[in-house]
C-alpha cells in the first residue's frame, strides 16, 4: 500500500471515530491493511488495537461502504464482532467454503446478541449499532460495511495476527508492504 493511502485511511477513520464519540488511546497504533490484494476500497480494513493482553484483546475498526474483510477463520481466537455505528453485513460458514461466494451449503449456528441463531451458510445478515455476533475457531466469516461507513468493534481472546488468521484466498497477506510516497502521519503497528 502507498503511505498516502494509509494516511488517508487513518484520517477518515479518525474523523468517523470522533463523530461517534470513540476516543482513541493517547498514542494509537494503527493497522491499515489491503490484505495484500492491492484494492483497498474493495478489500480493506483500518484498525486500532485498544487492548492487547495475553488473555484478551479489543480492537476498534473502520470500513467504508462495501469495504470487505475477506473470508477467513481463526485457529484459536474466539471473537465478538460488534457493530458500533452504521450497519455491518456479515456472512458465515460452519466450515471451510469452496469459494467466498458459496451460498446455501448448510447453516452455521452462531450466537447473535448472545442467542444462538441458525444462519444459512454464506447468506448475508446484518447487524445494526449495538448488535454483535460471536465467532469461534472453525466458523469462517467475512464482513463489510453496509452503510456509508461503519465502526466495528472486536472483543476477543488473545490476538495473534501473524499466526492465527487463516484466509480462504492463499494470496492474502495480513500486513501490506508499504510504499513510501509521502511523510508518515500515523504510527503503524507494523511498518
Ligand atoms: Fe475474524
Amino acid at each position: 500500500m502507498k503511505r498516502s493511502e494509509i494516511n488517508e485511511a487513518c484520517l477518515r477513520a479518525s474523523a468517523c471515530f470522533k463523530k461517534f464519540c470513540w476516543a482513541l488511546p493517547p498514542s494509537p497504533k494503527w493497522d491499515v491493511t489491503d490484505f495484500g490484494l492491492g484494492n483497498f476500497p474493495r478489500f480493506g480494513l483500518t484498525l486500532v488495537n485498544l487492548a492487547a493482553e495475553p488473555e484478551y484483546c479489543e480492537k476498534l475498526m473502520y470500513a467504508r461502504a462495501g469495504q470487505t474483510t475477506p473470508c477467513h477463520t481463526h485457529k484459536k481466537k474466539k471473537e465478538d464482532i460488534i457493530c458500533r455505528a452504521g450497519t455491518l453485513a456479515l456472512r458465515v460458514w460452519p466450515g471451510r467454503p469452496e469459494r467466498e461466494d458459496c451460498v446455501g451449503a448448510g447453516e452455521a449456528l452462531v450466537p447473535v446478541d448472545g442467542a444462538f441463531s441458525r444462519i444459512p451458510a454464506g447468506r448475508p445478515f446484518f447487524l445494526e449499532a449495538g448488535q454483535r455476533v460471536t465467532l469461534v475457531p472453525g466458523v469462517w466469516h467475512t464482513f463489510a460495511s453496509a452503510s456509508r461507513e461503519c465502526v466495528i468493534g472486536e472483543v476477543s481472546t488473545a490476538n495473534d495476527d501473524l499466526n492465527d488468521n487463516v484466509f480462504l484466498n492463499p494470496d492474502i497477506g495480513r500486513f501490506p508492504v508499504v510504499e513510501e510516497d509521502e511523510a508518515i502521519k500515523f504510527q503503524l503497528l507494523r511498518k
